[in-house]
């Protein structure tokens, strides 16, 4: 993700979540040592992008979305996927991530892609308040 991909990356968040990042949370995640963010492109059009960051050994996926018109179509399983090669060579063993309880979509993802559920933040989540479910897989 570079800056110049952001005004797209932030329509799609706009249209994918209730409490949506900021232009300026890409442009200050994007310049973080510790951060990897990566985007889908199709024919030049951003349609996915992926944040995590990693310390020692642990990754943390911190958002991931597709844009409407391209989903079910593997584009998220292909971000996750690529993020894993990334945090590998960068030494991580093992990756995190909060998804909404109610978000039984992303859950199914990323259960396919071998993340377990490993616990819960109660009241992780605001507008509307909900807890997380802590997901985890080895790297
Ligand atoms: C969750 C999200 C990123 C999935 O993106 P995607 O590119 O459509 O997902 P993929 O095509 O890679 O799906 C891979 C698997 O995930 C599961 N899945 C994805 N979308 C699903 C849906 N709408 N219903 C049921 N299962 C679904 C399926 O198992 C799917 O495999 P299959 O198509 O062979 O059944 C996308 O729906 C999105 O941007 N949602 C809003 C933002 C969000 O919730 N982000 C995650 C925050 S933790």
């Amino acid at each position: 993700m570079h800056e110049q991909d952001i005004p797209s990356v932030a329509q799609i968040e706009q249209n994918s979540f209730p409490t949506p990042w900021s232009t300026n949370s890409f442009f200050s995640e994007i310049h973080k040592s510790r951060s990897i963010a990566k985007v889908a492109v199709l024919d030049g059009t951003v349609i996915g992008y992926i944040c995590a960051e990693h310390v020692l050994d642990e990754g943390h996926i911190l958002n991931l979305a597709v844009h409407p018109d391209y989903r079910r179509m593997r584009i998220a399983e292909c971000l996750v996927k690529n993020i894993v090669e990334a945090l590998k060579l960068k030494k991580c063993r093992f990756l995190y991530l909060e998804v909404r309880a109610s978000n039984l979509t992303a859950q199914r993802l990323y259960k396919g892609l071998s993340f377990k559920f490993i616990g819960v933040r109660k009241n992780y989540y605001l507008a509307p308040e909900e807890d997380a479910a802590i997901m985890m897989r080895d790297i």
